[in-house]
This record gives structure tokens, sequence and C-alpha cells, in this order.
């Protein structure tokens, strides 16, 4: 057993990336002296930089305190050479919309091949709108960098953007500041809001109404002092060391505690981790404070809707730290990590399989299931700076090996990164060198978990299934919908019911595929989800025809068994334990009185209490129904029986979860032979 990790220390995160810019840009565009404390000097920052002086502007080397004497907007000059943005998107966005207000200006922009391939569109057509010119440079449909902008005279704007940026949002409140007019921005989530901060301390008048914000027409920027706060989330990868510990706490100080950026920790917090905010003060418009962070039992966790553009950069962190929780974590409404410096959804899924972690890709997001065995295998960064330091997290944990492509990419928003982390580990742990990559080989991970639960007609196998699977937050196999599906093909091929046969129905069973969704394994038809149709009446009416050919059941059986060789799953139905999963890890046979089994079908049915006589004739019918089951029925020899007469559901899942950690357990110490 490796040493545990135990954190110590105290660190003081960089400046944050967005005031950094935003300071920058500011202290440019006002007519006076701005002093600038504490800025970021990170490449991303420097981009900035480098283009104002480009635009010729007098910004100095970057340091912990220096001054910009701007010369107010009519000052800019458009540079002899294109403008190079490097890596970063707040530089290429909200220059968009500084240089497109300003007449006489033309500038190209470019950037390194990750920012040429995110979208400039969502920034480019709403100033388009207001009478802007700009140009893509690329190929033809190419809507991302290089870019040429030439200033001019803008209309106002109302605007309603489709999805939380605060990019999108500060280009076009500084383009209408800039250009005299108003602009309103609108958002389906608020984005993180420095901009709007920033100008009201300079002296400009913002409106800000729910989710919309105005600056309106005819205002000036007036020169100001800026401390730079530190980046929670560049804070939140030392944050997530902590939670990740055995032992100690890390604070993080004079970090800045804006409520649009505090996703990352309530996330945090929602896992099971001590968060503490404390020593909170207003510094120049932003609440800063110490967050000091304890280890924690991390469990997984359900992102989604207004989660996202809280922890928007924060996300990669939480999916490596879901790779340690109890559970599957599930990200959703997501889908803008495709267009972040990777995309971050294929990216991070493929970076965690690397290394053994159990992760799949949804389309706006991605489900991660916890484990505790060693991680080991090579990440690779694709240059992203958040992708580098949320593995190097993972990479930092004692019995990890874990190797990371570029480590220097870090250097984008957070160049001391693995000197802090070191520091707060003890210097003990970190990336295993990249030289030694080639010796990485990632340990298969534990197969997947199948819990089988079989039982007689009516001893409610598919409720319980379903309530375990919802608790241990693994998938649930509804292997009755892929009889359905069968079934629907049937109805769709038009032979009449009466002529079916399990030949026919089976030569089109390769248009039905699995998908994985959050919470269980459902057919898809012609790679569609066909939900509704598969549990409409015409359906319901022939399926139990389909499931009488063992043709079909066989078929039936080998997609829950491909199911179960990709996921943790909860499979209930017959002969689930004997036939489909003999190697299940944890086989249930659920039993019960025929009486107490026909009260409770009853009950269910029709939703009253069954009179005696009633429940009598249903418990004839189901003793004969049992001897009629009795080949598929019977238990698996290492399967273990749970008489339910007299239990409640809730005691029968609550003994399942408990057998099924057991056997969770027993399958991390003994990992997949195969
Ligand atoms: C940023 C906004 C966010 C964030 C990025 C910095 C900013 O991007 O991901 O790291 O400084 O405005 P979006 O505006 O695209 O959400």
């Amino acid at each position: 057993m490796p040493a545990p990790l135990r954190v110590t220390g105290a660190v003081t995160p960089p400046g944050d990336k967005s005031i950094s810019h935003r300071a920058l840009l500011l202290a440019a565009l006002a007519d006076g002296p701005s002093r600038i404390r504490h800025i970021l000097p990170s490449a991303d920052v420097e981009a900035t930089a480098g283009a104002l002086r480009a635009l010729g502007v007098a910004v100095p080397v970057l340091s912990p305190e220096f001054v910009v004497v701007g010369g107010g907007p009519a000052a800019l000059r458009s540079p002899a050479h294109p403008i190079d943005c490097g890596n970063s998107g707040t530089t290429a966005r909200l220059l968009a919309g500084v240089l497109a207000a300003l007449p006489g200006l033309e500038v190209r922009l470019e950037g390194d091949a990750s920012l040429s391939r995110r979208p400039m569109r969502r920034v480019t057509a709403p100033l388009a709108a207001m009478g802007a010119q700009l140009h893509f440079d690329g190929p033809p449909g190419h809507d991302g960098l290089p870019l040429t902008v030439r200033g001019g005279v803008l209309r106002p704007l109302v605007h309603a953007i489709p999805q939380a940026s605060a990019q999108v949002k500060s280009a076009l409140l500084l383009a209408g500041l800039l250009a005299g007019v108003d602009v309103s921005v609108t958002e389906p989530d608020r984005s993180r809001d420095h901009t709007e901060r920033m100008l009201a301390a300079r002296g400009v008048r913002v409106d800000i109404d729910g989710r919309t914000v105005r600056v309106p027409a005819g205002q000036r920027l007036l020169p100001f002092d800026t401390d730079v706060p530190a980046d929670p989330s560049s804070a939140m990868f030392l944050a997530a060391l902590a939670a990740l510990a055995e032992d100690g706490a890390v604070r993080l100080e004079g970090v800045a505690l804006n409520p649009t950026r505090m996703g990352g920790f309530d996330l945090l917090r929602r896992m099971g981790v001590r968060v503490a905010l404390t020593g909170r003060r207003d510094v120049g418009g932003e609440e800063v404070g110490t967050v000091e962070v304890r280890p924690g039992v991390l469990r997984a966790v359900d992102v989604r809707g207004g989660d996202v553009p809280r922890a928007i950069d924060e996300l990669p962190m939480i999916a490596c730290l879901a790779a340690r929780a109890e559970g599957t974590t599930v990200i959703r409404d997501a889908q803008e990590l495709r267009v972040k410096e990777s995309d971050r959804i294929r990216a991070v899924v493929a970076n965690l399989r690397a290394i053994g972690v159990q992760a799949e890709e949804l389309p706006d997001g991605m489900a991660v299931t916890g484990a505790s065995h060693p991680l080991v295998g090579t990440v690779v960064t694709h240059g992203d700076h958040r992708l580098a330091m949320a593995f190097g997290v993972l990479a930092a944990l004692p019995g990890n090996a874990i190797a990371i492509d570029d480590p220097g990419c870090v250097g984008v928003s957070y160049p001391g990164f693995w000197d802090d982390l070191a520091r707060l580990s003890g210097g003990t742990a970190g990336p295993v060198p990249a030289a030694l990559a080639p010796v990485l080989v990632p340990p298969s991970p534990p197969a997947p978990l199948v819990i089988a639960i079989d039982g007689p007609a009516a001893s409610g196998k598919s409720s319980t299934a379903q309530w375990v699977a919802r608790l241990l937050g693994v998938r649930h196999v509804d292997s009755g919908a892929f009889y359905r599906a069968i079934a629907l093909l049937g109805l769709q091929s038009g032979v009449p019911v009466p002529e079916w046969t399990a030949a026919q129905l089976l030569g089109e069973a390769h248009r039905v595929g699995r998908r994985l969704t959050a919470q269980s394994v459902l057919p898809v038809i012609d790679g569609e989800d066909r939900d509704e149709a598969l549990r409409g009446g015409e359906v319901t009416a022939v399926v139990s025809r389909v499931a009488q050919m063992p043709a079909v059941r066989a078929w039936v059986n080998e997609q829950v068994r491909g199911a179960g060789a990709v996921t943790d799953v909860v499979v209930d139905g017959r002969d689930i334990g004997t036939a489909v999963f003999p190697d299940a890890g944890l086989k249930v046979f659920l039993v019960a009185d025929p009486w107490e089994r026909a009260r409770r079908r009853l009950l269910q049915r029709w939703g009253r209490r069954p009179t005696d006589a009633e429940i009598a004739e249903e418990t004839d019918a189901l003793v004969a129904r049992d001897a009629q089951d009795a080949a598929q029925s019977t238990p698996a020899r290492d399967a273990v029986t749970i008489d339910t007469t007299t239990l409640t559901q809730a005691e029968q899942v609550e003994r399942i979860v408990a057998l099924a950690h057991a056997a969770r357990q027993r399958l991390l110490e003994e990992p997949d032979p195969g």
C-alpha cells in the first residue's frame, strides 16, 4: 500500500485570468493611468498584453505591480502585422468587440491551432447586426480565426445569446460602450460578471435585470486601479488535491469568491468535501476570501443546467474527481465543453479511459464511474492547460502512475502549478516523467459489476432492480425494452402478427443498437430513440408473443450480456443469474409466499386492497404459473435468496444495496483476470 497523501499548507493561487484580461483592456481604453496589481503573468494574458502593444498601447512587462497609461479608444492604431491571440479565446473575442467599434482600424486576428478551431460566429454575428465589418479569412464555411475586423460606426443592439458566455456578452457590451450606443444582452443563465463589475467601478452605468445586462449609450470609461484576486478556477485544482487526500487541509488565500464563479466549490461540497469560505472582504468590487478544503469521502454528483456556466472551467477537474467518487457522476447540458481549448468532453473521457477509469461520452457531457484501483497510463492534453492540471492532480496521488504528454501547457493560466501542487502534497508525488510513458501499462479496470435479480412471477424483481440501480448510481438494463424493440420491428414489417417467426424478426435485429443513458441501457432502432413507440399500446399487445420465442430470448440475452460487459448494471429477469450472467458479481433470488405475491400484484394493478377471495384466485393462478416456470425459475447455486414475504420494499432494496457494496469491494480487490 502506498503511503497515504497528507496535504498541508497555504497557497495564494495566481491572479484571475478573466479579470487580468479585462484589467489590461479597460486600462488601455481609459484616458489616463490605471495601476494593476497581482496580474496573472501567463501565456493567455501575455496574448492580450501583446495585442494591446501591437495596437500602440504602452503596456509594460507584466509584473506584480505596474501602470498602464491609456490614451482612450482614439489612441489605438492599426498594427503593421496580424495580432496573434495564441491560445486565448478571451483575447480574441473581447478584442473583436473592441476593434469592431473603432472606425479606421483594420486588424487581422490569428491564433494557434486550438483557438483557430473555436467558434467565433457567436461574437461576429451580433457584431455584424450592429453594422460591424468582420471577415473570416479561413477556408469557406470556417467560422474561426483568422478573422479580419474593420472598425466602423455601430448601431444599438438588443441581443439574446443562446448559450451563456461571458466572452460574447463582454465583447458586445464593450462594442456598445466604445461606439456610444445602447447594448443589451440577455443570457439563458448568468455567466461570470467581471466585465459588468469592472465597468461599474470605472464610472460606467450598467443596468442588470435578471439575466439581462444593459450598458446605456454615451458613456466614458475612467481610469481605475485593479487588485487582481486569485483565480478560483486555478484554486479548484489545489482544492481537488485536498479533497482527494487522506488527511490534512489546504488554505487557498485571496481567492475571488464571485458568485458567478463558485460552481466548482459548490460541486465539491455536493460530492462530500468540506469547503469553508472565510475572511470575506471586498477588493475593488470583487469579493475575496480564503478557501479552506479538507479531505472527504467523495460521492458521485449530478451536474446539469445552471450548474454548468458557474463551473464551466472546473468541469474537467470534477470529472477527474468523479473517478475517485462512489457511484457514477453524470454531467449534462455542458455541450460548451466541446468548444473550449480542446473538445473537453471527448478528451476527458478518452484520457480517463486511458488511465483505467470507466467513463462514457454523452452528446452534452459525460458519465464517469468512480473506483479505487490504481490509475496508470498516459494523458494526452491536446495542449489544454485545464486537462493537464486536472489529470495532474490524479497523478499526484500515491499509487497512481500517470504521465502527461505536455505538462508545460499549464503556462496558459497557471505557470507555477506543478510547484504549488508538489508543495502542498509534500513534494513526494507528481506526474511520471513523459519519457517513462511507454512503460506505463494501464491495468485492466475491474470488470463491471453485474447485479442479477431473479425470482418467480410477481416477486417484485423489476421495481426492486430499478431502485437498487438508482441507489447505487449504476444502470438498470430494461431487458423488456429489447423484446419490445423486436416487436416494433415486427409491426413495421407489415407481416401479420400470427405469421411472425423468430427467423423473420431476427432478420431485422441488426437495426437494434444499445444506448447508455445516465440511468439505464435502452435499445435504439436505426440509431434513434423510439421510447414512445416501444411503450405504446400496439407493442404492448404483441410483445409477449415475441418473448416466448426461444431464439428471440437468446438474442435479447445477448444484448443484455453486452451491456453488462461495458458498464456496471442491475439486471432483472428470468434465468438472469443462471443462463445470462453465470458470472455476475452478485446474484439475488427474490422469493415470497404466493399469497403475498398475489396480494402485492393486485394492489399494484388496481390501486386498492384486494379482498381475500380475489387474492385466493390470483394465488391459484400464480401457483400454476410457478409450476410452468419451474425450469427457468430455479435460483443459481451462488445466489443469495431473500424471502420478502415480511419485508417492505425499502428493506429488500437496502439488503441488496449492502450486498452490492460488498460485491464491488470484492471486484476491486481481484481485478478482471481477462
Ligand atoms: C471567460 C469566459 C468563459 C471561460 C473562459 C474565460 C472570460 O468562456 O470558459 O475561460 O474571461 O470571459 P465563455 O465566455 O465562452 O463561457
